[in-house]
């Protein structure tokens, strides 16, 4: 995820924000620059590692601004690196997040202003450049220019001839530190915890004016006064956020990492979606199949969504563990898409995958989350599922992104299809945008899935069981399990469990069922005595609103239609981290597994 910096005040500010774009490393990056000011504006930039980025010691600045990008809109290279400054070179933007309606600004500003990037930040500093004509005064040409953009974002500016840095946040975190002789900025605390640890949190709609010593926020129309804080973190926990692992982080991310998935993307009223595909009407309703290639999470991710684009989108749909596809020569490549659901976009069995379908002239869709990566560079079309980096080995955020995302290919497949009523969209739309407060709701009950994951912990072995779209989420829950605490765990269609699995169901072994909307909850019920009836404890992660008394233990899931799911999803990986916190694994370098696997 980019990473915005910033400092202000008496000591050596060209050395400050180029260690704080060190600081920043871990959040993952592909390019990177600073801007500093003395009585001009200087910006150092490029794509590759903080480490290639030459920042000389500039005495006489004061004030400057760095950045750690994660690309999003334009390939990493120098010039879609952050700082991105106006026409006159007196504006500098670092920016994180995603600016939705940007291409309208900068259709409209093509005009007079001369564009270098392709990327969405380069419209606010030219905004912003129109905005000084009016007010000159940094503050308000901010505020007006907030109030023009739509979408999640972060950013800070900084101008020759206005003093300190002006910062705004709108969905996409933002922290000031304070010291007696100096203000700091960072997209979190890591980027300057060696110089304070007395901190500022901004919040939504805030914006600040950052002075040596000092600093203003409005909120609208009112000034606000935002408690100052007091971090006890170290830099370790702070990289983390505080969180002791990334795991953890990322879990706790995925409301965000949801929402930025549909943003600027859905029209709920109009039942559409945006996608920026280049699949034509006709080409989609040619289609007899869609081939869903990946490996692991994201394997579990594409038997989700088939289910769905085979409800909603009115097509054959078959998932191929990747290292196991063979395109067969008895398809026709012309009605065939093939669609690769990859997190890293490395992943080398997919990649080969993709190779061998486009080597048979079919067509190929990437959904995945890295700009830049192979696999995006070598498909027709990419849909980037936009979750921000994932540093820990277990997939989190970026299973619920993927589904999130593939649910939008569905709605996009099902309209041009005729197969999905403009109602029927706008129905699903309106599930889909109630997910992240779901999940917020789930992980708000952590300290009850701890205290159910203790209790639990010393299981000889783990079952999830599940139909239908809970068929997935139990094979992904018991992944998750396996994973990380090491314990045999399971997944199985729940239907299946009588015809061998049940041989090993004891009262050591307990079973954990999603019974949810979409998830054939009452047949799933009748395995759940079978098991019980062997003794074997359960836990129910149900959306019903009388849970059935069987269980030993429910969790309950908001409702939000054939999203439950995913959101159930969110107390399996709870409780297969806090199982592997209480048997002190090492939860984000799992052994013998690798994040990005490149090796077939
Ligand atoms: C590895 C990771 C898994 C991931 C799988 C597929 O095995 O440990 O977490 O699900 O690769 O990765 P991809 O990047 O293609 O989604």
């Amino acid at each position: 995820m980019c990473g915005i910096t910033g400092y202000i005040g008496t000591g050596d500010c060209s050395t400050i924000v180029a260690q704080s774009l060190k600081n920043l490393e871990y959040r993952g990056y592909d390019s990177a620059g600073v801007a500093l000011r003395n009585g001009s504006l200087e910006v150092y930039k490029q794509s590759g590692t903080i480490d290639d980025l030459t920042v000389p010691s500039m005495p006489s600045a004061t004030c400057g601004i760095g950045h750690t990008r994660w690309s999003t809109h334009g390939a990493p290279t120098d010039e879609n690196a952050h700082p991105h400054t106006d026409c006159t070179g007196q504006v500098a933007v670092v920016h994180n997040g995603i600016i939705n309606n940007y291409e309208m600004f900068k259709n409209e500003l093509c005009a007079d202003h001369e564009f270098t990037s392709e990327t969405d930040t380069e419209v606010i500093a030219h905004l912003i450049e129109n905005a000084l004509a009016d007010t000159n005064d940094l503050r308000e040409a901010v505020e007006q220019v907030v109030s023009m953009l739509k979408g999640s974002f972060a950013f800070a500016v900084t101008a020759v001839g206005h003093d300190g840095i002006v910062a705004a946040r709108q969905d996409s975190p933002l922290v000031i530190g304070h010291s007696e002789d100096a203000t700091f900025l960072g997209s979190d605390v890591t980027a300057f915890v060696e110089h304070t640890r007395t901190v500022t949190f901004l919040e939504d709609g805030d914006i600040a004016h950052l002075l040596e010593g000092d600093v203003t926020i409005v909120n609208g129309d009112k000034l606000v006064d935002r408690e100052r804080q007091t971090i006890e973190w170290d830099a370790d926990a702070a990289e983390k956020g505080g969180y002791e692992h990334y795991m953890r982080k990322e879990i706790h991310e995925q409301p965000r990492a949801v929402r930025q998935a549909l943003s600027g993307r859905v029209d709920e009223l109009a039942g559409t979606v945006d996608l920026d595909l280049s699949l034509s009407q006709e080409y989609c309703n040619s289609l007899d199949e869609i081939q869903i290639i990946a490996c692991g999470t994201s394997y579990y991710a594409g038997l989700y969504a088939a289910e769905l684009l085979e409800q909603y989108a009115d097509v054959r749909v078959s998932v191929h563990i990747a290292s196991e596809y063979e395109f067969r020569g008895d398809r026709d490549p012309w009605r065939t898409l093939v669609v690769a659901v990859t997190q890293s976009g490395e992943t080398a069995d997919t990649l080969r995958a993709l190779r061998k379908a486009a080597g048979a002239g079919t067509r190929t869709l990437a959904v995945t989350n890295t700009v830049g990566s192979t696999i995006a560079r070598e498909v027709d079309d990419t849909v980037y599922i936009r979750s921000g980096p994932e540093i820990g080995v277990a997939a989190t955020k970026t299973f619920a992104s993927q589904i999130t995302t593939l649910t939008l290919v569905t709605i996009y497949l099902g309209r041009q299809r005729n197969a999905l009523s403009s109602t029927e969209a706008s129905n699903i739309l309106e599930k889909l945008t109630a997910v992240p407060s779901a999940i917020q709701q789930v992980l708000d009950t952590e300290s009850t899935v701890r205290r159910i994951a203790e209790e639990f912990a010393d299981g000889d072995a783990f079952f999830f069981i599940g139909r239908r779209l809970g068929h997935p989420v139990a094979l992904e829950g018991a992944l998750k399990l396996k994973e990380i605490s090491y314990d045999h765990a399971e997944g199985f269609p729940s239907g299946e469990l009588k015809h061998g699995p049940l041989a090993l169901v004891t009262d050591e072994t307990p079973v954990v069922a999603i019974l949810t909307e979409g998830t054939n909850a009452d047949e799933t019920l009748h395995n759940v005595k079978e098991v019980e009836s062997r003794g074997a404890p359960t836990i129910g992660v149900t959306s019903a609103t009388d849970p059935n008394p069987v269980f030993d233990t429910t969790l309950t899931v908001p409702k939000v239609g054939l999203m439950e799911p995913v959101v159930a999803n969110v107390y399996l990986q709870l409780f297969a981290y806090h199982i592997a916190k209480r048997k002190g694994r090492s939860i984000d370098k799992p052994r013998n597994l690798a994040k990005s696997v490149t090796v077939e």
